[in-house]
């Protein structure tokens, strides 16, 4: 046994070594810019209001705490008042408010203690509880004609406000918080254990009007990404709450995922396509799951978790050694065959910088890392 995890750590501090190489690489070639996608091996430079913009000095914070690196600090140190400044401009900020600050302002200030990205933090919490449906019971997802969507990724959101709970002592930030994660055990997880991407409410009455298939094949499909916002979330709003319920939920969801991997253990992007195995993967979908198996790992008796413990491990050795071009210094990117939105034929085969920033967490964790990020 411990022959084993020795040669666990070992694989994991060579891929580690080679993620400090790689990140430092890139950020010396994309200096501020705020990476998405590298499609053509080139980081590109998405606006600041869109979901993503939190994971690259999310991945830079995590390399500092772990190494002590200043480098990484200093790269990430500027992007919450980056955020606030997009915040104050016309701009699209909305349910995701979570991936954005969570990664920077909140991070920052439990590794600083800096008081302006608390209260930055405590801005983004205060605007995404104000996109609560009282009726339907739900976060609001995205702005113009979407009154009454909900997603399944505002699961990763909801840290944002179960951390303002505890950091304000205000605890309407969890009752949001948990409204909308009773919603989602409600109407989005079935009962296998599978996940709806998208529920359209009625926004005056809350009942449901429809489900859409979003970012998956179809309404009644299994985006295998989508499958994981709500592992990992329903995990992390168990370890704030206690509420077993939720706890339960994420393992039910775990035990699907973890039923439809392929053999190499990273998912085609959705499960339920005519013929999965000629569909592209989705390594953002593996890093994130390996992410959130070891986060529910962490929170059982050893006998219960090990299975979630020794599937995210399997993850991240396939990763590492299959899916990741850490040895391709000409690139940027950590994780290749990313797919960001296969419906609407955007991003697919490429790499993601949210692939890249939960492959990081992931391997920080297996190292013994215990930060938490969401
Ligand atoms: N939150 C959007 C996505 O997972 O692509």
């Amino acid at each position: 046994m411990n022959g084993n995890i020795d040669t666990m750590q070992q694989r994991m501090k060579l891929q580690w070594t080679k993620i400090e190489r790689k990140t430092e690489k890139i950020l010396g070639e994309i200096g501020s810019r705020s990476p998405h996608v590298a499609s053509s091996g080139q980081y590109d430079d998405m606006r600041l209001d869109w979901w993503t913009s939190g994971f690259w000095p999310g991945l830079l914070w995590i390399l500092h705490d772990v190494t002590g690196k200043e480098i990484y600090r200093s790269a990430a140190w500027d992007w919450d008042f980056k955020l606030e400044q997009a915040f104050a401009r016309k701009n699209n900020f909305h349910h995701d408010v979570g991936f954005q600050f969570l990664p920077t302002a909140v991070m920052k200030y439990k590794l600083t203690g800096d008081e302006e990205a608390r209260r930055r933090a405590l801005f983004a919490a205060n605007f995404l509880s104000g996109r609560f449906n009282m009726q339907g019971r739900f976060l609001r997802a995205w702005n113009q004609d979407k009154t009454g969507w909900a997603i399944i990724d505002s699961m990763m959101n909801l840290p944002l406000l179960l951390w303002a709970a505890e950091e304000t002592s205000d605890p309407r930030f969890r009752q949001i918080a948990c409204a909308h994660a009773d919603t989602v055990l409600r109407h989005f997880i079935r009962e296998d254990g599978s996940v709806y991407h998208i529920v359209a409410f009625d926004p005056d009455t809350g009942e449901v009007d429809e489900y859409l298939g979003g970012q998956g094949y179809a309404p009644q499909s299994s985006w295998s990404r989508g499958q994981v916002w709500a592992l990992y979330g329903m995990a992390v709003a168990y370890r704030f709450t206690g509420d077993i319920r939720y706890l339960r939920a994420a393992q039910r969801v775990a035990h699907y995922f973890i039923s439809c991997l392929p053999a190499d253990r990273v998912p085609h992007w959705d499960f339920r396509t005519p013929n999965p195995s000629n569909e592209p993967r989705d390594t953002s979908a593996a890093s994130c799951a390996a992410s959130g198996l070891l986060e529910l790992a962490a929170m059982l008796p050893a006998e219960e978790g090990r299975i979630y413990r020794t599937v995210a491990i399997d993850i991240a050795f396939s990763l590492g050694e299959r899916y990741a071009l850490l040895d391709d210094l000409d690139r940027h990117g950590l994780l290749r065959e990313g797919t960001g939105n296969k419906p609407d034929g955007q991003n697919v085969n490429v790499s993601l910088i949210y692939g890249d920033y939960f492959y990081v967490e992931t391997v920080a964790k297996l190292l013994g890392w215990q930060g938490k990020v969401f």
